[in-house]
């Protein structure tokens, strides 16, 4: 059976190969998302003493996790990637090992559709069904990533119920509720200051006053948490913060509530005639506290880092300046197909609070996102991102696939680049500071992780870098003890938080 006029060819997604470790109903439905690089792993496993090649440093201390869609059942309509059930691949550094584990996450919809041996709900192409008990469409919880108050926190991409591991069995804890906190749902990219514990978070939804942003303290307590009023209904992704202020979006790119009550689609719509507003509120402030800076229209996914700058608020990250392009084919699926081929480069914004300027512009061309930054250094000035390259349409980029990483200064625009190989596709990259390093050492003393697939063996390594040059190539590659699908977010927890 197939859901969509889309051809499943070696120019699409490579070699349709037959997996024994994934679910077989994959060959029955025509779906790229559900093949080669991104056919589900269904196998959960822990191995210990991972083969390595090259050589692992003892600096490399702590672990690096990585969420992504790993859908178990058939679905009932169309599939998009954010519909999988979210898995937590892990990979543990320490005394020059290392070690694999991964999990699913077992959220409600995860739980209810293994008693029943069946798909339940739609997914985000809809149709959204409000009679379904727990959530119209499926929270798989498969987006993102956190390290939080001793715990890891999965979220996923529609603001739904952020959930809680154990960082080192990945044992499932259940959902995440912060005690004094009334709401249940998180959006994906929370942000954990590593200079306080503090994390940053924010809720969206359909509701007004469309917004809340929080603040938890360290301990795995609510601080705060304030509703921003939006004029409508939006789908912001990321935040940014400095030392003393969050960086809140509100993008001209989202979709009409009421055609989705009525309907039960969610149609995103970029409004070209509406500026991109970011919003600056002081950490603890109020809602009356916020500055709105209105900026040229755009939608925006991760944000790299921000940081203060006398009377000057800078945000770096990935810009789109057209997300939503004309689909050239692809049927049912053309939409989600078109949305997911992601077309971003890396820029700067800067508002001044004193007098309300705004200074926007490209960092530099090249298509990329998926771009992190050293954790210890998040809400003071950095220079270096490490972004996943992105292949153009023309570059056999029909699907969302990582082929290279990037190494960007941002106060020069100049880049250093790897190339994971032909037919390697890699995962987003985790910053992993040197053990035992401080914001006295230097931003790039430590290591960047990734994951990849090589489709021509179907082999998965955790590939590290020196991040101080990564055309080195990998000091270490561990090899994996099975084959990881491709997916979202990552993340690294710090040994010093983690084996203590
Ligand atoms: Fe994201």
């Amino acid at each position: 059976m197939s859901n969509a006029s889309y051809p499943i060819t070696e120019e699409t997604i490579g070699q349709v190969t037959h997996f024994e470790n994934a679910p077989q109903w994959i060959y029955e439905v025509d779906n790229p998302y559900l093949h080669g690089v991104y056919a589900p792993t269904v196998d959960e496993m822990a191995v210990d003493e991972l083969e390595v090649t090259g050589e692992l440093p003892e600096g490399i201390y702590g672990a690096y996790y990585r969420n992504g869609p790993n859908t178990i059942h058939k679905p009932t309509g169309l599939h998009h990637p954010f519909d999988g059930d979210g898995m937590v691949h892990a990979v543990y550094f320490q005394d020059g090992k290392a070690s694999y584990r991964n999990s699913y996450i077992h959220t409600a919809g995860y739980l209810l559709e293994k008693e029943e041996g069946r798909a339940m709900w739609p997914g985000v192409m809809g149709t959204f069904d409000f009679s379904l008990p727990e959530f119209p469409i499926k929270d798989t919880c498969n987006t993102d990533v956190t390290w939080y108050a001793g715990k890891l926190m999965p979220t996923w991409y529609h603001a739904g119920r952020p959930h809680k591991m154990d960082p080192l069995s990945l044992e499932n804890l259940g959902e995440y509720s912060l005690p004094g906190r009334t709401r249940t749902n998180m959006s994906a990219h929370n942000h954990v200051d590593w200079n306080t514990g503090e994390m940053l978070f924010m809720d969206y939804g359909d509701e007004a006053p469309f917004m809340t942003y929080g603040v938890a303290n360290a301990d795995g307590t609510l601080r705060s948490e304030v509703p921003i009023e939006l004029p409508g209904p939006r789908r912001p992704h990321d935040l940014g913060f400095t030392t003393n202020y969050t960086i809140l979006h509100d993008l001209p790119l989202f979709h009409d509530a009421n055609l989705l009550r009525r309907h039960g689609k969610m149609v995103l719509d970029f409004h070209r005639d509406i500026p991109a507003r970011f919003g600056i509120i002081p950490r603890y402030g109020d809602s009356a506290d916020i500055r709105w800076f209105e900026c040229e229209p755009c939608f925006v996914l991760h944000i790299s880092n921000s940081w203060e700058e006398g009377d000057w608020i800078v945000m770096d990250g990935c810009r789109s300046a057209n997300p939503l392009r004309q689909p050239e084919g692809g049927g049912e699926l053309a939409h989600m197909l078109v949305y997911m081929r992601n077309e971003t480069n890396n820029y700067r914004w800067r508002f001044n609070l004193k007098t309300g300027e705004v200074r926007e512009g490209d960092i530099d061309d090249l298509n990329t996102e998926f771009n992190k930054s050293n954790q210890m250094f998040h809400g003071v000035k950095t220079q270096y991102a490490y972004h996943q390259h992105i292949p153009l349409l023309h570059e056999n980029g029909h699907t969302l696939r990582f082929n290279g990483l990037v190494k960007y200064n941002n106060e020069t625009g100049q880049y250093d680049k790897w190339d994971y190989g032909d037919g390697v596709f890699g995962s987003e990259a985790a910053f992993a500071p040197v053990k035992g390093a401080t914001r006295d050492s230097d931003e790039d003393d430590g290591y960047v992780i990734t994951m990849v697939t090589d489709s021509n063996t179907w082999k998965s390594e955790a590939l590290v870098f020196d991040a101080r040059d990564i055309t080195l190539g990998p000091i270490a590659r561990v090899k994996l003890p099975q084959r990881v699908p491709a997916g979202f977010h990552a993340t690294w927890a710090r040994g010093e938080d983690l084996y203590t």
